[in-house]
């Protein structure tokens, strides 16, 4: 587990992509909901988040407290691939993105499409290509890649379809943002000395004991069953993925870990469903108001509620 000595964040770092399921509209929740040592303290001894997606909660408790070691997990390997190369080269990722944000903005609009379409053309070929294994210079190209194409897509979404490759289509914008290398650089401090894997969230077991703070935020459980927005990655996570991670919850709490776990309600459509309440039986089962952008059922968007789920009380 990589340690992280207290050092001065001047800048404040938030998530480089946008991402579904995206937490940052929870924070102030979350934040409410932390440990009263850890509130009081302000430290946190070790951190773990087993499904780190854009990092919302991971990148703000960087900022606002001293995290001291870290590690962050996802099985998504597009996605470790730039935390990965944002923690080794940003400079190299940066100077890349912002040729191609120069090349980007002098286009025409049809241009920026045509543009567009070749940059994920590129980047479903080469998938076959790459060795998502060992670290290489291929990888910083291709973190560029997903940048681009994650702001400059249609709604910034990360999708794959059922061969794997990204399909999302182009977004209309104005002056999309490509390189923000002020916070990039942000990124890369709060990622100093952080450990990331691109594993399954069981992998986190090992390193989750009394001292250690885990935050999960799964892939929401459908809110209909139309809802398919969570695919982050080719494999679902089914409701068997659901009770899978309510066991691996109960066997951490059990270690004497402080807990946080939050997922979409299942009430917000059937207020007689008890999934998650039968689930998590035992532990602080709260609902908050959220607002949830990337939503199939536009009707609904805004006045839903997200599960907060802690094995702790104080
Ligand atoms: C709701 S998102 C997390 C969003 C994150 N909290 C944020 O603020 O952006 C869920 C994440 O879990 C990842 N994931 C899905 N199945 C997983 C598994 N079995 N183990 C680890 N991560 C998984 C997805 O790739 C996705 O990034």
């Amino acid at each position: 587990m990589a340690m992280d000595m207290p050092e001065k964040n001047y800048n404040i770092a938030r998530p480089y992509l946008k991402w579904a399921g995206g937490k940052t509209q929870l924070l102030f929740e979350l934040e409410k909901r932390l440990p009263s040592s850890i509130k009081e303290s302000r430290i946190i001894e070790r951190y773990v988040e087993p499904f780190v997606g854009g990092g919302a909660m991971f990148f703000y408790l960087k900022n606002y407290y001293q995290v001291r070691e870290s590690l962050l997990l996802d099985i998504n390997p597009e996605l470790i691939i730039a935390y990965q190369v944002i923690q080794r080269d940003p400079h190299k990722l940066i100077a890349l993105l912002m040729s191609m944000e120069e090349e980007h903005l002098k286009k025409s609009e049809d241009a920026r499409k045509d543009n567009f379409y070749r940059i994920r053309d590129e980047f479903n070929q080469n998938r076959l290509l790459i060795n998502y294994e060992e670290y290489g210079d291929e990888w910083i190209s291709r973190a560029a890649s997903l940048i681009f194409l994650n702001k400059t897509c249609f709604n910034g979404l990360f999708r794959l379809n059922s061969k794997g490759e990204f399909n999302v289509p182009f977004g209309r914008y104005k002056n999309p943002r490509i390189c923000d290398e002020v916070n990039l650089q942000a990124v890369h401090q709060a990622l100093k000395k952080t450990e990331i894997q691109c594993a399954d969230f069981t992998q986190a077991r090992q390193y989750i004991n009394e001292d250690t703070l885990v935050y999960l935020d799964p892939p929401y459980r459908p809110l209909n069953s139309t809802s398919h927005f969570t695919n982050y990655s080719r494999e679902r996570f089914s409701d068997l993925d659901q009770k899978k991670l309510a066991k691996f919850y109960r066997e951490m709490d059990s270690r004497g870990a402080y807990l946080i776990l939050s997922n979409s309600d299942p009430k917000n459509n059937d207020p007689n469903d008890n999934f998650f309440d039968e689930l998590y039986h035992g532990y602080e089962i709260e609902r908050v108001p959220a607002k949830r952008n990337i939503n199939s059922n536009i009707t609904r968007r805004g006045e839903i509620k997200e599960l907060i789920i802690r094995n702790f009380k104080e």
